[in-house]
This record gives structure tokens, C-alpha cells and sequence, in this order.
């Protein structure tokens, strides 16, 4: 570990590096430091200096262009991969990553994000993985060292400190440094250090005074000096607003371009002496040396020169899927008969399932597997599979379902190109069909063609800002401009106001729709290389009533219901935090309502984040699954028949009630957010409070085979001694004590300690366990969390047969973080063992004397 390089490579690499640099002048090497365009720096020939391209992101990767018309596969939300705390299975979803960055031109994976659950009502929860720093740090740094074999950067996000979305530009979060060291600061320290990203990514957010573009503490003296990080930071996505400060502080890449602060504002501050040219110097090496370890800087060899074998996107996404899909209730009914008489399926997204959370995490996959189709390819032909929407919660009309012919106007109205789109979604970023320029484009015409199935009042809608005119069959329904209303910048694209329109169609004769969108210069997305909007169309439904009555009856009649809940794109997105968590519309209604009529209920939460479930202990089985990506009915049928075991375990805490959350606040006062609860966000806070129990805690989750915890010993490593006179817990392993002595080692992720845990398969099935150990320190000390998670494994054992899981604990895990900085903190521990952090059957004492 370190930052120096070290290998030959190494060495050549930044030989390369310091040559290149040294022909620049210094407008050449400020023209390193921001986006040529939206997504990429330049090259530079005279150099031999390749365009290097970044894209997003968490949930697949999606290149240059925002659009279905470049697909991607879609894996399943960051919480799911959460959810699998597999950290082979996160080592390999970021091996795919990586495919696809190469497939798609990109050097660069705007990934992961590493902020934490701090309050449930996070917008972009489902984006993050936990509210435990450690379970974070572990998984993102699987997920970076795959994706950097592949030979493909990455940029942990958003450093630090964004753990919700309310001014998200501007909030100052106001943190203790204790708080920053030992919560938010955490996974970024783990990732740095253990898998050393290429990048990183500056958030927009204050912390404690400071844009975090221009921590100048955190930035330089914290992530640089301190962990030897190596790697560019980029500022998000428009992030950078201070030339002077931005530079100062380290922070290499201003994005997007071409408008940014550095360029010609950098070169003047450098020439009237406001910014040293060294500085500009360090900033230029550091994206040299990215561009040099993606391969695309002349003389300089490529991390890594051997394209690693081919992954099966869709079998990965689809494995991903099934271990992470979390059964957090199940009164033996799981998993289901492949032989059924009957299923009754119910829900909006049973045929239309949310495959991932709003936002720049979005991905277009070439094919979605819903629930409703990947049923019934894994059901017996024999079993008749019924299904009714029940109740549909989302509030926008979806996009038109057909194709679109999609023309492309001048600015007086003449054809410059035309199009065809796959649906009703209209939406080029940075690249517009047959290579027409932003510049001379006036407007956009959608015409498509609706075949009513049935008769009655349908809706129309538009979904985009700006000036538009919709007509049908000749009528004009709108000629006006859709406002957007909000603050964020970026919420006119990522949630854009909507215009809905009744049209009656009194026969089912094919009617012709235009969607006309006007850009005049200044207004919606021109200038911003961006065009996006929506032709929605939706059908005659009964209304709330009849649809939840439909389904009780078809619940009713069936051996099994299945209900598939969740929430929509207005609940789970970039830019927006949430209000409730309650399940939109009238869902909970709906469950209540069938699983009154039918006792072998099975509820489905299409989530990405913590929904509240009021009639959790009245249906006989609750399988979280998620957003899950492209092969959600898939992976749901395996699990559901039974052919997968859930592998999921709870990466945060899931509230039985708003009221009990111990952290809920999101909004900031005066601009400012302070973050109150210091250490205690998460289980600990839950387990401090005492007061209310949550639904289901950090770490629950079943399998369908039941497990003993049969033994706990703590193997000691290297300088750690046994004191075999040290207590054991009474009622608990026989395990001897240890005494733990920490040397001088300043790697604060050396393993200290081993723990082997043995648990046997006492069920009838093969199954697979996650082993979690805790370490709780003795004592009344308030200060601190009572315990936090250390280690974890997951193992596999037939029936009968015993695993042993053995979970190195790290020598952070004994460190806290004081005045002088990380020190040991001497004295007891408790060393426990479970499934959750609420069921720890096993203790061991751990005796942890002073160092030196
Ligand atoms: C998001 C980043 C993202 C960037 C580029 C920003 O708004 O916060 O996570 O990588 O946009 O899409």
C-alpha cells in the first residue's frame, strides 16, 4: 500500500507522463483540466494524448448518449449489491462494468456511490449501499478493483457528505470531525486505500464552510497526504464555480465543458499569480497519469494490457438479482410449488417493473424481464397464471408504447433530419440523429399512430419543459409552454413537469398524434446539447375502486397471490429527497385487501430504499427485491420457485414507522444541515434509543434452510497474543478469550484478528449463510455506538453439514478517532457473531491492551 509508484510500469508510466508534460505550455495544460464537451477531456496529438470519456455510472454503464437507442446492461441497484455482501459477486459485477465501459468507448465509470444511509428519506438511497461505513468501504472497494482489472477507472462518489439531495447544491453540512472520520469519511478511506481508485468524484455540497470542490483540507491534506490518493478528482457534474479556489484546492477536473471555470480564466489567474503554475502542473500530471493507466497516453503502457474473458451481462445481472432479493418474512410458504394449480399475480409493476432508481444512474437495457413474463416462463404450463393491476401508483402517463417517427426541424421550421425511436420517450444528449448540430436546430416533431384496444376517455400527455403542441386526428389539444417549476438545474431533466389531455375515442380507428417542441434559444435545454421530452398515452381504467375489487377476486380465486409493490420515479430520484415513506397510491390498501381474501399472500417490494409495510405480519411471505435491474422476472421466478435461495441481507435498517426513525431530517436550516446525531445514524441508533424496535434490522434476512451457530473462536494474527485466561460470556462458546495487541503497523486495515465461526445447515435444503461479526466495546461509554460491524462471510453448506466462516477483523475496527487522531482503544471487547445486528447468538471477550 502506499501512493508511490513502484513497478517497472509504474516507473514508465510516469516517465511518460513527465515528458508529455513538459511540451505543454500553459493554455495546452489547462486544457486538460475541464470537458470538451459534456462527458470528455481533450486529446492532444502533439502529445500523443487520446480523448478520454467518462459516463455513469452505479447501475450500468451508459456511455455518451442518454438513450435507448444505446442500450446497456442494467444491473441492479447499488442496495442490491449491497444486499449480496458478496464481495466476489461485487468484484465481478464491476469486472462487467468494466465490458462495458470498453464496449461503449468509455475510460472512465462515474462509480460507486459511497455515501451513506443516513436518513431513509434520501432521494438517491437507493444509489448508495448502506448506513454502515464498513459494509459500504467493503463493497465499493470489490466493486473499484473489478472495474480497474478490467482496466477501466472509476470514481467513488460524491466526496463526502452527500447523503441527501434537499439544496443539494449548496447545503453546508455541519459535521464533528469525529462524525466525518468514523462515518463519512470511512468508505472513502477504505476504498482509497485497500482498492486505490484512479478518481474520485467532488460533491456538490458544502462541509463545514467549504464547497467540497474547494476543501482545501479535505482535499489535499485528508485524501492526498494523508491516504496517498493518486487518482483525478472531478468535480459533479457543474460542480466547479470558483477558478481560483477550485484549483488551489486540487480539484484537477472541472465538468462539463466547454464552458468552465478554468480554460481561459485558469491561464489568467496562473498569469496575474492568483494560482502558482506548479499547482496547474500537479493538477495536469494527475489527469496525464489517468489517461496513461486507461491506455490512451503515447509511450506510457496501460494498467492493464489483457482484455479479461467475456461476463455474461445478462447472466451476472440476473445472479446479482436473485442473491440479493431479500426475504425478510416467510411462514414456510417460500418457495412455491413449480406445480401450482393457480397464481393470481397483482400490481402495477408485475408487468411494469422499476428496474432501477431516477436519475443519472439511469441506463437503457436492450429487454426487460418483468415479473409477469418471467413467471410464467417458470411456472408449469399447467398452472394457470392469472393477473390484475390492483392498483397503479404512478402519477405521470407513461410513455407512448409504439414507435415514434421523430423529424428534426430548422429554425424556421424546415427538415434537417428525421428518426425513428423505439417509444414515446424523445431524448438525444450530446449527439442528435445523422449528425445534425444543436446549433441549427429548432424544434422537434414526434408523429405517431394510436390503435386504440379499447373505447372511452384515453390521456395524452407531454412530459418536458418548454413550448410545445400536441394534436390528434387533426385537433389541436395544447399550443403553449410547460413550466418548470423547481430549483435544481438539473430538475427540468430529471424530473420534467407534465400536461395530461383527455381524448375520447368513441371507436377503436387509429388516430394520428404530432408532438411539436419549439427550442428558441434560451429556452428549455438549448445550449445544453440536450433535447428531452415525452409523448405519453395511456388507456381507459376502472377506476381505484374497481381495480383493487379486480383484484381481490382474482386473488380469491387463485392457490397463491403474488403482490408486486413499489415505488415510482417521483419517490426514488436524483435531485428530490422524500416526504413519506409510505408506498404511493393506494397500495397497502390493495395488500391488505388480498391478503384478507387469500392467507397464501406473498408480497413483492420493488424498492430501492425503505418502504413502510403496515400489514407486514399479516401476508405470509415479504421478498424485497429492490430495483432490480434487467432480469428482475427472472431472477424473481428463480427465487420465488425456488430454483435460487434469497441472498439478500438487509444493508440498512427498515422502519416499522416514520416516527421511530432516529435520523429523519433532510432539510437544511439557513442553508445549512447539521448533522446532529454525530456517530449514531443507522442500527446504533436504533439500538441506543431502545424505545421502538424498527420493522427488520441491519443485516436480517432469511434463506430457506435454517441455521445453528454452533462456535465462535477468535484466531489471533501475527502480533496479537492469546490470553486464554481472559472470560467467555456465560451461555455462550467455549471459545478461548483473546488478548489482541495491535503493533505499530499503520495500516489501519491489517488484520488483527480472526474470527471462525462455525454454523451448521440444521434444514433440509443446501443453503448459503452470511456470517456477521460485531464488535461491541465494554463499558459505559456513551460517546460511541454500543456495536459496530467488523467482518463478515458468506458460506455455503449442504444439510446437516457445518460451515466455518472466518472473518478477519481489521485494525480499525479496534480504532476510534480523538484529538490526536486514530488511536487503539485499549480495554474489552465483546467479539459477536450472527445473522443480524439484533441476533448475535454467539460472544467471545476480547482483551485489548494498550499499545507499546
Ligand atoms: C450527479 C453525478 C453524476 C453526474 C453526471 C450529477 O448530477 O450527481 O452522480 O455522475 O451528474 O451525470
Amino acid at each position: 500500500m502506499g501512493s508511490t509508484d513502484t513497478t517497472p510500469t509504474d516507473h514508465q508510466r510516469a516517465q511518460a507522463v513527465e515528458a508529455a508534460l513538459g511540451k505543454l505550455d500553459l493554455a495546452a495544460k489547462v486544457a486538460l483540466l475541464a470537458g470538451a464537451d459534456r462527458w470528455s477531456l481533450p486529446a492532444n496529438e502533439d502529445i500523443g494524448l487520446g480523448r478520454l470519456v467518462m459516463s455513469d455510472g452505479p447501475a450500468g454503464v451508459r456511455g455518451e448518449y442518454w438513450t435507448a437507442e444505446d442500450p446497456s446492461i442494467a444491473i441492479p441497484s447499488p442496495t442490491a449489491l449491497a444486499a449480496t455482501w458478496d464481495l466476489d459477486l461485487a468484484r465481478r459485477t464491476g469486472g462487467l462494468l468494466a465490458q462495458e465501459a470498453r464496449r461503449k468507448g468509455a475510460h472512465v465509470v462515474l462509480a460507486p456511490t459511497v455515501n451513506l444511509h443516513r436518513s431513509p428519506r434520501g432521494g438517491r438511497h437507493f444509489e448508495a449501499y448502506s448506513e454502515d461505513p464498513f459494509l459500504t468501504g467493503e463493497i465499493g472497494a470489490a466493486l473499484v478493483g473489478g472495474v480497474q482489472d478490467g482496466g477501466v477507472a472509476t470514481t467513488p462518489k460524491h466526496w463526502v457528505a452527500n447523503d441527501s439531495e434537499t439544496e443539494r447544491f449548496t447545503v453546508d453540512v455541519l459535521a464533528d470531525e469525529r462524525t466525518l472520520r468514523e462515518l463519512y469519511l470511512a468508505p472513502f478511506e477504505a476504498i482509497v486505500r485497500k482498492a486505490r481508485p484512479w478518481g474520485l468524484m467532488a460533491a456538490y455540497n458544502q462541509v463545514n464552510g467549504h464547497s467540497m470542490s474547494e476543501h482545501d483540507e479535505l482535499n489535499n491534506r485528508v485524501l492526498r497526504e494523508e491516504w496517498g490518493f493518486d487518482g483525478i478528482l472531478v468535480s459533479d457534474w457543474t460542480a466547479a464555480r470558483d477558478t481560483v479556489r477550485n484549483a488551489l484546492a486540487g480539484l484537477d477536473v472541472a465538468m462539463p465543458g466547454p464552458v468552465t471555470v478554468y480554460g481561459e480564466r485558469l491561464v489568467a489567474a496562473v498569469r496575474d499569480g492568483r494560482v502558482p503554475e506548479e499547482t496547474v502542473d500537479d493538477l495536469a500530471r494527475r489527469v496525464l497519469l489517468l489517461a496513461a493507466r486507461v491506455g490512451l497516453l503515447a509511450d506510457a503502457p496501460a494498467v492493464v494490457t489483457v482484455t479479461p474473458d467475456r461476463i455474461d451481462g445478462e447472466a451476472l445481472a440476473r445472479e446479482v438479482a436473485a442473491r440479493s432479493f431479500t426475504l425478510v418474512r416467510n411462514d414456510g410458504m417460500l418457495p412455491l410449488s413449480t406445480e401450482l394449480g393457480s397464481v393470481a399475480l397483482i400490481g402495477a409493476a408485475a408487468a411494469e417493473v422499476r428496474i432501477g432508481g431516477g436519475g443519472s444512474a439511469r441506463v437503457f437495457p436492450t429487454r426487460v424481464v418483468s415479473p409477469l413474463e418471467g413467471l410464467r416462463a417458470g411456472l408449469q404450463p399447467s398452472t394457470a397464471l392469472s393477473y390484475a393491476v390492483g392498483a397503479d401508483p404512478r402519477t405521470h402517463v407513461p410513455p407512448f408504447a409504439e414507435p415514434l417517427r421523430a423529424e428534426l426541424l430548422g429554425r424556421d421550421g424546415e427538415h434537417l433530419a428525421s428518426a425513428s425511436l423505439p417509444d414515446g420517450d424523445v431524448r438525444w444528449l450530446g449527439r442528435l440523429p445523422e449528425g445534425v448540430g444543436f446549433d441549427v436546430l429548432g424544434g422537434v416533431l414526434a408523429t405517431g399512430t394510436l390503435v386504440p384496444r379499447v373505447t372511452g376517455v384515453h390521456r395524452l400527455a407531454i412530459r418536458g419543459a418548454g413550448r410545445f403542441r400536441l394534436e390528434a386526428d387533426g385537433a389541436v389539444l395544447f399550443d403553449g409552454v410547460v413550466e418548470f417549476e423547481g430549483t435544481d438545474p438539473g430538475g427540468a431533466f430529471l424530473n420534467p413537469p407534465e400536461a395530461v389531455f383527455e381524448l375520447d375515442l368513441p371507436t377503436t380507428a387509429p388516430v394520428e398524434v404530432r408532438l411539436r417542441h419549439t427550442l428558441s434559444p434560451g429556452s428549455g435545454f438549448a445550449g445544453f446539447g440536450l433535447v428531452s421530452f415525452s409523448l405519453g398515452h395511456a388507456e381507459p381504467v376502472g377506476t381505484a375502486d374497481e381495480l383493487i375489487d379486480e383484484a381481490v377476486a382474482v386473488a380469491a380465486a387463485a392457490d397463491v397471490a403474488v403482490v408486486v409493490v413499489g415505488t415510482t420515479d417521483e419517490v426514488e430520484s436524483e435531485g428530490v429527497d422524500r416526504d413519506r415513506l409510505s408506498l404511493p397510491g393506494r397500495q397497502d390498501e390493495l395488500v391488505a385487501r388480498v391478503a384478507a381474501v387469500n392467507p397464501r399472500t406473498v408480497v413483492v417490494v420493488n424498492a430501492g430504499a425503505p418502504v413502510l409495510m403496515p400489514w407486514r405480519d399479516d401476508v405470509a411471505a415479504v421478498l424485497l427485491t429492490w430495483f432490480p435491474g434487467q432480469e428482475a422476472g427472472a431472477a424473481l421466478s428463480d427465487v420465488l420457485l425456488g430454483f435460487s435461495e434469497p441472498g439478500g441481507r438487509l444493508p440498512t435498517t427498515w422502519p416499522a414507522d416514520e416516527a421511530d426513525c432516529p435520523v429523519w431530517e433532510v432539510e437544511p436550516t439557513d442553508g445549512r444541515l447539521a448533522y446532529d446525531e454525530g456517530l449514531f445514524i443507522g442500527y446504533p441508533a436504533w439500538q441506543r434509543r431502545a424505545s421502538a424496535e424498527p420493522a427488520y434490522w441491519f443485516g436480517h434476512g432469511l434463506g430457506y434452510t435454517d441455521w445453528a451457530y454452533e462456535g465462535l473462536d477468535v484466531r489471533l494474527r501475527d502480533d496479537v497474543s492469546v490470553d486464554p485466561g481472559v472470560s467467555v460470556d456465560p451461555g455462550v462458546s467455549a471459545a478461548p478469550g483473546v488478548s489482541a495487541a495491535p503493533g505499530a503497523d499503520d495500516d489501519p486495515y491489517a488484520v488483527r484478528a480472526e474470527a471462525v465461526v462455525r454454523v451448521r445447515n440444521t434444514g433440509a435444503r443446501p443453503g448459503r449463510e452470511t456470517v456477521q461479526v460485531y464488535l461491541a466495546p465494554d463499558g459505559a461509554d456513551r460517546s460511541r455506538p454500543d456495536r459496530r460491524l467488523a467482518g463478515f462471510a458468506v458460506v455455503s453448506a449442504e444439510p446437516g453439514q457445518v460451515a466455518e466462516a472466518r472473518v478477519p477483523l481489521p485494525l480499525r475496527a479496534f480504532q476510534t478517532w480523538g484529538p490526536n487522531g486514530w488511536a487503539l482503544r485499549p480495554g474489552s471487547y465483546a467479539v459477536e457473531a450472527g445473522r443480524s445486528a439484533a441476533d448475535r447468538p454467539l460472544t467471545v471477550a476480547l482483551d485489548v491492551p494498550a499499545a507499546g
